[in-house]
């Protein structure tokens, strides 16, 4: 029989490599290479079809099944992310920059959880019990009923959990934890993996919900590699800028529940506190609105949030003219600046812009062109817009603006907070104006010339 031909191939993207390298050429990733035997050299070269296997039993698709049972944490904000409560039995992996607040949150939820009358172990990696206790201290949590170890060790961590069985089980941080069974250092590829498979067995074996908290590299992507996202149930980040005291928890994977839903926290000298009305934050003073300023009415997740965006313009003394973006895509508003300027003839050349989502928030919708846009001609044409309007609506290269979705909910949240005007799309499906008085427009052109007099 040949010699088994060894390959090598990337955990990251899957592409197979005839070497190892240290960075996969396919996708670009470093140290996802690893070894592996290819199935055809394996023991059996006999097609599966003629093994005798088990008979699977098939069921209908239309069967009753109860929905999963739930335990709510008590934070009101992560149990909205995780799409109700908590899932007994699930792995769930929380993702965010060093500092942010992941220690903290979950220090909270742990402390939440055990007020509820559940049993909790936390397991710090990073931290010695004595610095988890003076945070809890700090937070005024220490009179819960939470276990804490300090281990890395997870043969030792999973005895100790094998033994107590909790109902919450946290594990700060998956990058700390080892096992003896694989060679390379906590933190590598295949430790992470290792780890991570191990605590989502236990978690499924014996019932208990298993919270994982995960680095992120520079990129900002969580650390090791994409297959701890593919093992556990529901993937969050903690995201937030360093400078604002605003975090937001959003779900970008959720086997329960819906994902890109957010929780809105406060970082505060006594710990993260819940923002239950996260619009009212993120708009400044409506009172005097300054050129450049616009709301748009945006939606994260299921849910309405008005977010303020400036726009500055100012004479360039550079030969190509600066283009910042903050808190959205710097592609995006290339494109809109190019619109303006095939559609309306309106010109950015020889002007620096700049633009910024106000509060540390990141709007990714492409739902914010229209308020770009509006922002973007408000700074160059040194135009306010009504106080209380937002604006909301998307962009297509021909100029036209696209209905978006959910404009009710939009214009709801917007009469909430005590706006009285709404500037969107001319194709936007309404049930109602909510009381607004809406300012419906087909194309770009429109807005440059009727709503700003230019073009
Ligand atoms: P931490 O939870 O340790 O972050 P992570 O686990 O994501 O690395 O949070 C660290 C930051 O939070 C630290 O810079 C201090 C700040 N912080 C507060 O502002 N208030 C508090 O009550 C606590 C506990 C931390
Ligand atoms: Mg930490």
């Amino acid at each position: 029989m040949a010699k088994p031909v060894t390959q090598f191939a990337c955990t990251s993207c899957g592409a197979v490599h005839k070497k190892w390298s240290g960075r996969c050429d396919g996708c670009g990733a470093w140290n996802t290479i690893q070894e592996e035997v290819p199935l055809s050299a394996g023991p059996s070269k006999q097609s599966l079809g003629a093994a005798k296997g088990r008979k699977v039993a098939l069921v209908a698709l239309d069967g009753q099944e109860p929905p999963p049972p739930r335990t709510l944490s008590g934070l009101d904000e992560l149990d909205r992310v995780l799409g109700g409560g908590l899932v007994p039995a699930s792995a769930t992996l929380v993702g965010g920059d060093p500092g942010i607040g992941k220690s903290t949150l979950l220090l909270q939820a742990a402390a939440s959880f055990a007020r509820a009358g559940r049993s909790v172990v936390y397991v710090s990696g990073e931290e010695a019990t004595a610095q988890v206790r003076m945070r809890a201290q700090r937070l005024k949590l220490s009179d819960t009923a939470v276990r804490l170890a300090a281990e890395t060790n997870l043969r030792d961590v999973l005895t100790t959990l094998e033994a107590e069985k909790p109902d919450l089980c946290i594990v700060d941080s998956i990058q700390t934890m080892w096992v003896d069974t694989v060679e390379s250092a906590p933190g590598s590829v295949a430790q992470v993996r290792a780890c991570a498979h191990e605590l989502t067995r236990f978690a499924k074996k014996v019932g208990t919900s298993v919270i994982l908290v995960g680095h992120v590299t520079k990129e900002g992507q969580i650390a090791g590699p994409r297959v701890v996202e593919h093992m556990v149930d529901t993937v969050l980040y903690f995201e937030g800028e360093r400078g604002h005291q605003f975090r937001i928890l959003r779900a970008v994977k959720n086997r329960f529940g819906p994902a890109d839903e957010i929780g809105v926290f406060e970082m505060t000298g006594a710990g993260l506190a819940e923002v239950a009305n996260p619009s009212a934050l993120f708009l400044g003073d409506r009172d005097s609105p300054a050129p450049g300023s616009v709301v748009f009415a945006g939606l994260e997740g299921t849910r309405p949030l008005l977010v303020e965006i400036q726009a500055l313009v100012a004479p360039s003394s550079l030969s190509q003219p600066r283009r910042a973006v903050v808190g959205w895509d710097g592609a995006r508003l290339s494109m809109i600046l190019a619109v303006l300027e095939a559609r309306t003839g309106v010109g950015f050349a020889g002007l620096d812009v700049y633009l910024n989502v106000a509060g540390g928030i990141r709007v990714g919708e492409p739902a914010a062109d229209l308020a770009v846009a509006c922002a973007l001609m408000s700074a160059r044409e040194d135009a306010v817009l009504p106080a209380r309007m937002v604006v909301f609506g998307e962009l297509s290269l021909s100029g036209a603006l696209r209905p978006v979705a959910q404009a009710d909910s939009r214009l709801k949240e917007a009469a909430k907070l005590g706006f009285t005007a709404a500037m969107a799309p001319k194709g936007c499906k309404l049930g109602g104006t909510a009381g607004l008085e809406l300012k419906l427009l087909p194309d770009v052109a429109t807005l440059v010339g009727d709503v700003f007099g230019a073009g």
